[in-house]
């Protein structure tokens, strides 16, 4: 699978969600009938489950897992994304809340500005299907993650099954005409189920991530199979790309120290 990534380059990308960012989470609410945010809660819980010190939140957008993290937590998230317009909207809501123990950097997800075993869990919510090489963006997530470190992804998967042709019809047919209403950038939101349905299903993702060097991984899904929530443990010797020992699927659900002052900071991979 390595070389398969988002079906645009990183600069389309990066202006598209600078375009649609004062809209963004608007349009997640509506889309996904106000679920988007259960399922960021347990993407949160996940990664706090193994109480974490450090947790980097990769392509944070807007912030809302970087603030559930934080919220839950007294863990320092450090939240990346390389839009400075989904940024600044972070920034906005972290000082809202007084969230201390977020810091938002701008950088590039495939080049993250840390080093090696740094941190203790990586998250990425919505963000993996925008990379363009998925299996380089995920050897990169395990390079920062320290061994035996937790990578949590939240992502949407394609539709399939019975309900797959009507599912199709909304994604493909309703979410870019509301996207096009709400946002006034309906290529955006044709982006959205195109990248989708070019992505890895579940079942794929996951063994992907047991050949990249996370050997235990397991996942659920929600609203139909349409999002998938990946929890993988990343072995403690990645550089020997040791051979999967487990793999369990879970069934899907009805839903669902030191003070970090917050700051922008600048990777030098990609200028913001
Ligand atoms: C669909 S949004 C997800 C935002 C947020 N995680 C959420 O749960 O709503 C995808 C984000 O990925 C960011 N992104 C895409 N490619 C990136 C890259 N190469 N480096 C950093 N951020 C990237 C975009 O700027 C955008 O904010």
């Amino acid at each position: 699978m390595s070389g398969r990534g988002a079906l645009r380059p990183p600069s389309e990308i990066r202006q598209m969600f600078n375009r649609i960012a004062r809209r963004y989470d608007l349009m997640n609410r509506l889309m996904t009938f106000g679920r988007d945010i259960a399922w960021r809660r347990a993407a949160a819980q996940a990664a706090l489950e193994v109480a974490p010190s450090l947790v980097l939140d990769v392509a944070t957008g807007t912030g809302d897992l970087a603030l559930e993290l934080a919220t839950h937590s007294t863990s320092r998230v450090l939240a990346l994304d390389f839009s400075f317009e989904m940024l600044r909207l972070a920034a906005r809501k972290c000082a809202a809340v007084r969230a201390q123990h977020v810091a938002l950097l701008c950088g590039d997800a495939m080049r993250l500005p840390l080093r090696d075993c740094s941190v203790d869990v990586c998250t990425i919510a919505f963000g993996l299907r925008n990379l363009p090489d998925y299996a380089a963006a995920i050897r990169e997530f395990a390079r920062v993650l320290r061994p035996g470190g937790r990578l949590v992804i939240l992502e949407t998967a394609p539709a399939c099954g019975l309900l797959a042709p009507l599912l199709r019809l909304y994604f493909e047919g309703f979410i870019p005409w509301l996207g096009g209403l709400v946002s006034g950038d309906r290529d955006a939101y044709r982006y959205l189920p195109r990248s989708t349905a070019a992505f890895p299903p579940p079942h794929e993702l996951a063994m992907l991530l047991r050949s990249s060097g996370f050997p235990v991984v397991r996942y659920r899904t929600f609203m139909l199979g349409t999002v998938a929530l990946h929890v993988a443990e990343r072995t403690s010797s990645i550089l020997r790309g040791e051979p999967a020992v487990a793999f369990h699927h879970l069934p899907e659900t009805a839903n669902q120290n030191g003070p970090m002052l917050p700051l922008i900071g600048e990777s030098p991979s990609l200028p913001c």
